[in-house]
């Protein structure tokens, strides 16, 4: 299994780091709907600068935010700070989670999971099977086969692996890429409620953008 590898959070500055505060479109929904199921134990799986934690917290989940970078971590404990919320914030390897067994409701891990090689990706489907309760949910993104990052001529881990290797706080990380069928066969020990593909545009001034399956899944 390829060795796990933190983002570099220190050189995200400006509008970058504008773009990872402001929680992302489908949150607001995923709050509505597990406040509707009366969801409560909330996890933030690689939760970066910490824009989920905060938002779940303030809308009254019991709020767990988890991260591989230290920076991360202090930051998300700053920014809860300011907010006047509660969470627990722990460092770790999502390859070998410190979370008891049942112990969540719900998950969201965007744009994380990706960051390990297929046997690495097995390890934490199962991981998220452990740790969620029944019917417990996850809402998690997958790179896309079809993205221009699974495109680049960058080092190959296994048939589904590249490491990254450009200027940026995901130099030298691994990243895994999906299509619907391996989606499919990664998740059948789970309900799937929804897949879809979203393309999202970062900035103007990018000639590409990043493409995504977002995966609902239920224990
Ligand atoms: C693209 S950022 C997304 C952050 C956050 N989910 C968000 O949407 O704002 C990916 C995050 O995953 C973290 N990460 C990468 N590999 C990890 C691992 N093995 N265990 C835990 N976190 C990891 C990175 O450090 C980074 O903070």
């Amino acid at each position: 299994m390829v060795g796990s590898k933190a983002w570099n959070w220190d050189i995200v500055k400006g509008d970058h780091e504008r773009y990872w505060q402001e929680p992302a479109t489908e949150s607001y929904y995923l709050i509505n709907r597990w406040l509707t199921q009366d969801k409560k134990d909330f996890l933030d799986l690689g939760c970066g600068l910490g824009r989920h934690t905060i938002q779940f917290a303030k809308a009254g989940f019991n709020t767990s935010g988890f991260d591989l970078s230290e920076t991360s971590i202090e930051r998300t404990k700053e920014y809860a700070k300011q907010a006047g919320v509660e969470v627990d914030l722990r460092v770790g390897d999502m390859l070998d989670l410190p979370y008891d067994s049942d112990g969540f409701d719900c998950i969201y891990c965007r744009n994380v999971i990706s960051h390990t090689d297929t046997a690495g990706m097995r390890k934490i489907v199962a991981e998220l099977k452990r740790i969620l309760r029944k019917d417990g949910e996850c809402y998690l993104t997958l790179g896309s086969k079809q993205s221009w990052g699974f495109q680049q001529d960058w080092p190959a881990v296994d048939e589904n692996t590249k490491i990254r290797v450009e200027d940026g706080p995901e130099n030298g990380i691994p990243h895994f890429y999906a299509d619907y069928d391996l989606i499919v066969d990664l998740f059948k020990d789970f309900e799937i409620v929804k897949v879809f593909q979203v393309e999202e545009y970062i900035t103007k001034e990018r000639v590409t953008s990043s493409l995504h399956y977002h995966v609902l899944i239920r224990k």
